[in-house]
C-alpha cells in the first residue's frame, strides 16, 4: 500500500528561535498521534537541518532539505551537495520547486542531473511539477505536467522509483490562498499515475506517492485529501504554524 506522507516545505522562514520552537511544538504533538500508513516531514532551512535532523531522530518525524546541487562536490559557492546532506542525516531532498524553476532558473535538463545525483547518494526525492495560471487557462496544463515528468524523470529505472514521491503543485495556487479544487487535484494526480503506469509496470505506479500542494489549509485539508489519488500533502504557508500542520496530519 503507497504511503501517505504529509511534508511542510519552511521555504526560507524561521530564523534560530521560531526554527527550534516550531520543531519542538511539531515533535510534542506528532508524539500523540496514531500515524499508522502516514509519513511526516519536514524542510527547514539548509542552516538549521542538521540540528533539526538531531532533535526529531527517535520520533516519527522526517527531515528533507529544500534543495541541493547536482555536483559531487568543487568549486560552486555558497551550494550544498548530496554527500553532504547525507553525512548529517538527511535523507529526502525536495527538487524542481518551481520557485527554484522561476526564481533559480533551474531547467528540465539541470533537473535530470539534480535526480540523478540525489539516487547516486540514495536520497529519495519529492520531485515537484505544476503549471502556471497561464496554461491552466489555455488548457495547456496536462501537456505542461507531462513533458516535466518525462523529461526530469523517464530515464529512471524502475527500482528508482522507489525513491520517488511526486508533488503536484500549480504554480497558481502556491502562496496565493487558491487552492485547486479537490477535483482538479484528483483529475492532475489520476493523469500523472496514468502516465507512469504507460511508462513503467502498473506497480510502479500504483506504489508512487503523489502529494498536493498549494495552499493547503487545515479548512480545506481533508476535502482534498480525500480523493483517491491524492496521497497528502506538501504544505508551504500552514507548516509555519504547529497547529495548523498537525490539523493537517490529523485530515489524513
Ligand atoms: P503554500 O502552502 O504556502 O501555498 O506553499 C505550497 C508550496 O509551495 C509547498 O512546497
Amino acid at each position: 500500500m503507497r504511503k501517505k506522507i504529509v511534508a511542510g516545505n519552511w521555504k526560507m522562514n524561521n530564523a534560530k528561535v521560531e526554527s527550534k520552537t516550531l520543531v519542538k511544538d511539531i515533535k510534542e504533538s506528532v508524539k500523540g498521534l496514531e500515524l499508522k500508513n502516514t509519513r511526516v516531514v519536514i524542510a527547514p532551512t539548509f542552516v538549521f537541518l542538521q540540528r533539526t535532523a538531531k532533535k526529531v531522530k527517535k520520533s516519527a518525524i522526517e527531515v528533507a532539505a529544500q534543495n541541493m546541487h547536482q555536483a559531487e562536490s568543487g568549486a560552486f559557492t555558497g551550494e550544498i551537495s548530496a554527500g553532504m546532506l547525507k553525512s548529517i542525516g538527511v535523507n529526502l531532498v525536495i527538487l524542481g520547486h518551481s520557485e527554484r524553476r522561476e526564481y533559480f532558473g533551474e531547467t528540465d535538463e539541470l533537473l535530470v542531473q539534480k535526480v540523478d545525483t540525489a539516487l547516486k547518494h540514495e536520497l529519495e526525492i519529492i520531485f515537484c511539477f505544476g503549471e502556471v495560471l497561464e496554461d491552466r487557462k489555455s488548457n495547456n496544463h496536462f501537456n505542461i505536467v507531462e513533458n516535466q515528468i518525462k523529461k526530469a524523470l523517464f530515464h529512471l529505472n524502475s527500482e528508482d522509483w522507489k525513491h520517488i514521491v511526486l508533488a503536484y503543485e500549480p504554480v497558481w495556487a502556491i502562496g496565493t490562498g487558491e487552492t485547486a479544487t479537490p477535483e482538479q487535484a484528483q483529475e492532475m494526480h489520476a493523469f500523472v499515475r496514468e502516465l507512469v503506469a504507460e511508462r513503467y509496470l502498473s506497480d510502479v505506479a500504483e506504489e508512487v506517492s503523489i502529494l498536493y500542494g498549494g495552499s493547503v489549509k487545515p479548512a480545506n485539508a481533508q476535502e482534498i485529501f480525500s480523493k483517491e489519488d491524492v496521497d497528502g500533502g506538501l504544505i508551504g504557508g500552514a507548516a509555519l504554524k504547529a497547529e495548523d500542520f498537525v490539523q493537517i496530519i490529523k485530515a489524513i
